[in-house]
């Protein structure tokens, strides 16, 4: 119903009620837990961090598979299937309630159980359009999933936003298990509640909001990652230290030279660290949802996402992100907000780790530059991006300027020739 403005004519008239018709407004609160578990060999029969994550699970289950996870872990559907048998005896079942000629009073407890493992294609082509989310949802029908049961990804950032989305529409959501499978998954993606697929020529155009029923992290995975996607996750790394975390920049100086060479013992907690920070963000940040304007994490991220989308996604998120962070360096100099020397040394970080600072399509100028109000639009709300003061501190800017934007360019451009 519409609240309308008293106007002069109602003003006048006694029978028109200047009054808002009816308004109910109570706030309600949904709560949701967020929980994340870090164990090796999580799909090894009798994993505890298995177990629980799937404890709450009844009845039908379905799992998708990363296509470059499958290739590299060619046995692991057979795992799958046997951490789901081992989770049987665990769980109650209603079948006694039945023999006894009980009907159900109470919720009766399925078993969860696997129905489907399927494939799905790695990295930014199960993001394009609606089929593989579709795909998704579709399964669960195919195999009477329902919001009891699970929906299980395992996989790149890539694919746990796509199949999150099919399990996020089916039924209007049914659970959501990630077991990510790249650093930035594993660093950010997964601890995040966001999923979608790019659209319209836009990254992540459609999607929605949905909270991961669990996430299951377990490093043994990154031992297959591509070198190029092993480092990658360190730039969302290098974004939350320089947002939040001056400590983590410093250990990411001081260790560049381990997680360049895959090092696990050194980069785990870095890693771990990394996640911990998004986490606290997003449990603890008073926003989770984004209804408000402020979107801190998305540092380096309005470049990045159209640098993506102008590459047809040949530049991999990680890499943009890296070359959106550059940027925004030497914007935040332009703009008297960071000192040129701590850009330098931001510059100086990301080339360490063997992330880039350019790409050449930053010479696309406008059509890069347009990424703005396109960020803006997919935001909502007043523009407002975060760029550094410090390390470690940072202040949305409300407006940023052409030229600002082109000598940014230049300063990158010289420094990467
Ligand atoms: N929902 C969010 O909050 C959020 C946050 C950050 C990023 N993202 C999205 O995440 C995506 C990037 O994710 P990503 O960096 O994890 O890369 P990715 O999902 O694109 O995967 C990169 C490649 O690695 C392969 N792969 C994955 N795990 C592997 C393994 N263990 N061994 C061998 N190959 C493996 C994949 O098949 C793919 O080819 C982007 O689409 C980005 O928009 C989402
Ligand atoms: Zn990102």
């Amino acid at each position: 119903m519409n609240a309308t403005k008293p106007t002069h004519n109602a003003e006048k008239n006694p029978n028109v009620n200047t009054q808002l018709d009816l308004a109910w407004s109570t706030s309600c609160d949904v709560a949701f837990q967020h929980r994340v578990w870090w164990s090796d060999h999580v799909l090894a029969p009798g994993n505890a961090a298995f177990a629980a994550a799937l404890a709450q699970v009844h009845g039908q289950c379905v799992a998708f598979i990363d296509s470059g996870v499958a290739q590299s872990w060619p046995e692991i559907a057979l795992q799958l299937m046997g951490a789901f048998a081992a989770l049987q005896p665990a769980h109650g079942d209603t079948t006694s309630h039945l023999q006894h000629g009980a009907v159900a009073a109470t919720t009766p407890t399925v078993a969860p159980s696997l129905a489907h493992v399927g494939i799905i294609p790695g990295g930014e082509t199960c993001k394009e359009g609606l089929k593989y989310a579709e795909h998704v949802a579709k399964i669960c029908f195919d195999h009477g999933v329902n919001r009891h049961g699970a929906v299980i990804a395992i996989g790149g950032g890539a694919v746990l936003d796509a199949v999150g989305f099919g399990a996020a529409i089916a039924h209007r959501g049914v659970r959501m298990i990630r077991i990510p499978t790249t650093t930035l998954a594993q660093d950010d993606s997964a601890m995040g509640v966001k999923c979608g697929v790019n659209m319209f020529e836009q990254k992540n155009a459609l999607g929605c909001f949905a909270a991961p029923w669990a996430v299951l992290c377990d490093e043994h995975f990154l031992s297959t990652l591509p070198i190029e996607h092993w480092l990658g996750g360190f730039s969302e790394v290098v974004k939350i230290a320089l947002l939040k975390d001056p400590h983590l920049f410093e250990q990411l100086e001081s260790h560049a030279m381990g997680i360049t060479s895959r090092d696990l013992k050194i980069a785990s907690p870095i890693l771990r660290r990394s996640a911990w920070l998004h986490r606290e963000h997003i449990v603890r940040g008073g926003d989770p949802f984004e209804v408000g304007s402020a979107r801190p994490l998305d540092h380096g991220h309005w470049s990045a996402h159209r640098l993506e989308a102008l590459s047809h996604f040949a530049v991999p998120h990680g890499q943009a992100v890296s070359i959106g962070i550059a940027l925004d360096a030497f914007l935040a100099v332009e703009m008297h907000l960071l000192d040129a020397s701590v850009a330098t040394r931001i510059i100086q970080l990301l080339r360490s780790l063997q992330l880039p600072i350019w790409h050449p399509l930053l010479e696309a100028g406008e059509e890069l530059f347009a990424g703005l109000e396109q960020f803006r639009q997919h935001l909502g709300g007043n523009f407002a991006i975060p760029l550094l003061t410090s390390i470690g501190a940072s202040r949305e800017v409300t407006r940023i300027k052409a030229e600002d934007f082109r000598k940014a360019v230049t300063t990158l451009r010289t420094l990467a020739s």
